[in-house]
């Protein structure tokens, strides 16, 4: 059976709106009916996209009547905005993270049950090629026992100034990968935060993260002069290392050796390691993430990032700050 054509709307046209624009008028699965944001200077853009503009959002949603909406407003208005849209009914892509605070997140995935409609939380690096090649080497036991997980999400500074602190901004999409990558949540999160530059909000965190048999740890901030993205993996055979930017990854396995030491003893010998330079084909993970989520709308059976993995970085991201404070 063809795929429906979904009538998508997008709420909120700023920097990250702009780009759920572009994508979606680039997708052959979507329609895209309408786009609202209180700020009138954004008409441009639905005349560039060829698509109807309102200032008023739930105006837009009891008009438009749209199947699906990406809600792209700034964190403290995601829990209003979301509730609206989902309890008319419509499929909502939320960017992250999902609320400001976990009781909104809670009442938000109940809403979606209630309506029965697809919901889901922009956690866009789960639709990276890099991450979906790095997951399935570590599922397939390359690096054998994950020790370490290492995130650095530094540079970018800002060009206004941040409406929520560094961790719930960036950090939490790697408190989330992290916890993709190893299958499981953490016991403990501690954090150590400071700000430089911005006036109110902290602008640097470094975040351990114990899993017990492992541990992740996050730098990120919007201080380093040079914008970085990387992730890197430890295990007891082997060590993966991937920028998100460039998209590239490079695999180091082990080459170890138990020798005799002439005493009787067996002692380890680390020799040089093979390293591999593993080809991962790029895409737009916006891109990805957007059509997913259509085809979930859809009935197909794609991975989509689940609300609730949403709400668990949210309460983290949230408790890491509390251990900063
Ligand atoms: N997934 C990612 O990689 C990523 C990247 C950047 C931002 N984001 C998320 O996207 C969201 C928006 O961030 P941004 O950087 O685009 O912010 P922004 O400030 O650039 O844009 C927000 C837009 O929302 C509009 N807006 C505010 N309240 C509104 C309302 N009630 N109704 C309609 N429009 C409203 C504003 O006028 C503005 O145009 C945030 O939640 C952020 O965390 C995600």
């Amino acid at each position: 059976m063809a795929a429906k054509k979904i009538r998508v709307a997008v709420i909120g046209a700023g920097n990250m709106g702009r780009n759920h624009l572009r994508n979606y008028s680039a997708l052959p699965e979507a329609d895209l009916v309408g786009l609202a944001d209180i700020n009138s200077a954004t008409k441009e853009l639905a005349d560039e996209y060829k698509t109807k503009h309102f200032t008023d959002y739930k105006k837009m949603l009891d008009k438009l009547k749209p199947d699906a909406v990406s809600i792209v407003v700034p964190t403290p208005f995601h829990a209003e905005v979301a509730s609206e849209a989902l309890e008319r009914g419509i499929h909502c892509l939320l960017e992250k993270p999902i609320a400001s605070t976990v009781q909104e997140a809670d009442k938000l995935i109940k809403l979606a049950k209630q309506h029965k409609v697809v919901f889901t939380v922009g956690h866009i690096e789960h639709y990276s090629p890099l991450i979906k090649k790095l997951k399935s080497m570590v599922d397939e036991g390359k690096v054998g026992k994950v020790t370490s997980v290492v995130c650095k999400r530094v540079g970018g500074f800002p060009t206004v100034e941040p409406k929520t602190d560094v961790i719930i901004d960036l950090a939490v999409h790697d408190i989330d990968i992290i916890s993709h990558l190893l299958n499981k949540q953490p016991k403990k999160i501690y954090s150590h935060g400071s700000r430089t530059h911005h006036s109110k909000e902290i602008d640097s965190a470094e975040i351990l993260m114990d899993y017990g048999d492992a541990s992740g740890f996050v730098q990120a901030n919007w201080l380093t002069p040079v914008k970085i993205r990387t992730v890197a993996i430890t295990g007891s055979q082997g060590y993966l290392e991937g920028n998100y930017i460039t998209q590239e990854l490079e695999y180091y396995k082990h080459n170890m050796e138990k020798i005799e030491d002439g005493f009787s003893n067996f002692v380890i010998k680390m020799g040089e390691p093979e390293k591999q330079v593993i080809k991962v084909d790029f895409e737009e993970p916006l891109a990805v993430e957007l059509r997913s989520f259509l085809a979930k709308i859809n009935g197909q059976d794609v991975h989509l990032v689940d609300p609730q993995a949403g709400r668990e970085a949210l309460r983290l991201a949230l408790e890491a700050v509390e251990s900063y404070k």
